[in-house]
């Protein structure tokens, strides 16, 4: 799949158009999460460690294919944190947008990056109204705030077939029941399992 251009904005056929009316702009953004799970539903350990993920990404399994679809990454700081380690920049090419309450040295990350913070609805607004078509949200906290506000239309979960027992989950409480509709799910012979949803508004 290749980034598509500005006035296809994000709608593939027999998809919706994501204006909402929490954005104060009418402009379509989609926000979506692309995450990687234990099977008991956790993004990292306590500490922060992910080596039950299978490393490099493992299996192919659609994860290249959706950041070619996002044009901005919305991260926690625990996140970009975690990211400062890594040996490259994995987000080249994409406006990043990173979510503190306090000052960051956005210097350290070896691409362009900014910073945002507040609540999630006027973020969202933000980054329709300054251009944002779709939007990659990661970080366990980042993804709970923006579902708990009701800003995320899509969610692809890859489930690695392991069990930890305890961690950083993906998903917290909420005020009330998010629904989904299930677009599908691909198995791959290393045992990833990796399902779509889209929000039910
Ligand atoms: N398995 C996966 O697919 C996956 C994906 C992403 C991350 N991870 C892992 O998950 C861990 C990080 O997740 P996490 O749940 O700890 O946190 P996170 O969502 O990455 O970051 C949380 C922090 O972001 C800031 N923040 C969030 N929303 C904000 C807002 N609206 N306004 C201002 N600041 C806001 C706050 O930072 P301040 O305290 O500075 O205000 C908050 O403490 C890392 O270990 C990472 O490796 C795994």
């Amino acid at each position: 799949m290749r980034r598509r251009t500005a006035d296809q904005g994000c709608q593939v056929p027999g998809e919706r158009r994501y204006t909402s009316r929490r954005f104060a702009t009418e402009r379509p953004v989609k926000l979506s999460v692309f995450a990687g799970t234990s099977l008991d539903g956790f993004i990292a350990r306590r500490k922060g460690e992910y080596d039950f993920l299978p490393a490099g990404g493992g299996e192919p399994h659609g994860y290249d294919e959706f950041m070619a679809s996002v044009d901005t990454i919305l991260i926690g700081r625990n996140t970009y944190e975690v990211v400062l380690k890594l040996p490259g920049w994995p987000y080249a090419g994409k406006r990043v947008v990173v979510l503190s309450h306090r000052p960051l040295d956005l210097s350290r990350a070896p691409g362009p990056a900014e910073q945002m913070s507040g609540e999630p609805s006027p973020i969202a607004s933000q980054l329709a109204a300054t251009g944002a078509k779709h939007v990659y949200v990661d970080g366990g906290i980042t993804v709970q705030q923006f579902l708990r506000a009701g800003l995320i239309h899509h969610i692809t979960i890859t489930r690695v077939p392991v069990l930890i027992g305890d961690g950083i989950p993906l998903f917290g409480s909420l005020p009330h029941d998010v629904k989904l509709r299930h677009l599908g799910t691909r198995q791959y012979k290393s045992g990833l399992v990796t399902s779509e949803y889209e929000v039910v508004p």
